[in-house]
């Protein structure tokens, strides 16, 4: 190694004494200003450090005991504060009323479209148009339990066959051909007549003596003609809305060995304030009564 400083011959530099293949290495110091300003931001960190959080460990906390949760506190609370009024009236006010006041229809509307997104739409779908597997639409006209405020309200409340709340909508329809009410030909002859509400073309002999199946085993739920009720949550069938498929395999299938969906119970779970805003919400998706 050489110790003795150069000066390079044609800047008149020093140069640091490393040579590769006759050519000498410059020595250009880091400007003053720089080194300063690095040495400083290495203090700024050491005070910050002592000051404020930034070591990752739960509890260690900086001398002013500043954190960023804590700098919101005051900003939650003014704004749970100038919602409360609004919450207030939204949990004592009905559906009804809420949807005929304009300020109040649209609030609900917004929180209904958040609550509606958390807690329906892995069920219902995004829009609240359904899925199949016997999740219905929410979007149409055609209820299983009614499209009035006090309707829909009281299904969100309570659920369908949940098992956990006494007052829970949806009675079991007979599994005919699984617990044998109902041989395979008379089945057979059944969904006949039940694709034949919905002007289907069907073996019209089978659809004759399911006829007299349907009048003996189904109009008490499904009603005279097919027409559904409301009570029972027992659907049409003489449209072409389908909870469980309309085709003659799922018409089959939902004869013989029967569905019964589940919804759970809301009551329990949310406050009044959000099922009065997912009632608004609902019934605003299009097919409100
Ligand atoms: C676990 C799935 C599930 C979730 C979650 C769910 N539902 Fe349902 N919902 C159902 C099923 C299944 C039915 C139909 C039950 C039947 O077959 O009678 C139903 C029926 C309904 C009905 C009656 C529709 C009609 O035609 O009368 C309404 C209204 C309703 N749901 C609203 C909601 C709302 C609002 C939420 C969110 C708070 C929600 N549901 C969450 C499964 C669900
Ligand atoms: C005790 C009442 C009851 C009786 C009796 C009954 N059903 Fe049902 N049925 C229901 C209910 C309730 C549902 C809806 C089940 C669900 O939502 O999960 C249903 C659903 C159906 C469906 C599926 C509809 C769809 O949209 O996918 C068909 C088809 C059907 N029933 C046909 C019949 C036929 C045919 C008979 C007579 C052989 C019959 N039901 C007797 C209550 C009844």
């Amino acid at each position: 190694m050489p110790t003795k400083i150069e000066k390079d011959s044609v800047t008149g530099r020093e140069t640091t004494g490393h040579e590769w293949d006759g050519l000498k290495e410059l020595n250009t110091p880091l400007p003053r200003w720089w080194l300063t300003l690095f040495y400083v931001t290495i203090a700024f960190a050491v005070v910050w450090v002592i000051l404020y959080p930034a070591i990752p460990v739960s509890g260690l906390r900086g001398l002013t005991g500043w954190t960023a949760r804590g700098a919101l506190g005051p900003e939650i609370q003014a704004e749970q504060a100038k919602q409360a009024p609004m919450l207030a009236k939204l949990r004592t006010a009905t559906p009804a009323q809420i949807a005929a006041d304009p300020e109040l229809r649209n609030y609900a509307l917004a929180g209904g479209r958040i609550a509606f997104a958390n807690n329906c739409a892995a069920c219902h779908g995004a829009g609240g148009q359904g899925a199949p597997g016997g999740f219905p639409s929410l979007a149409d006209d055609d209820w299983l339990y009614g499209g009035s405020f006090d309707a829909i309200r009281f299904t969100i409340e309570h659920g369908v066959r949940n098992g956990e709340d006494a007052e829970a909508r949806g009675i079991a329809m007979p599994r005919f051909l699984a617990d044998g009410m109902l041989n395979a030909g008379q089945v057979n002859d059944v969904a006949d007549y039940v694709l034949s509400l919905s002007g289907r073309a069907t073996d019209a002999a089978a659809a004759g003596r399911g006829e007299t199946v349907f009048a003996e085993n189904c109009v008490a739920c499904h009603g005279e003609r097919g027409e559904g009720n409301r009570e029972m949550g027992a659907p049409r069938l003489s449209d072409q809305v389908w909870l469980y498929g309309g085709d003659r395999p799922s018409v089959l299938r939902s004869i013989g060995y029967a569905h019964a969906g589940v919804m759970p119970a809301w009551g329990k779970r949310l406050d009044p304030a959000v099922i009065n805003m997912l009632t608004v919400y609902v019934h605003a998706l299009g097919g409100g009564e």
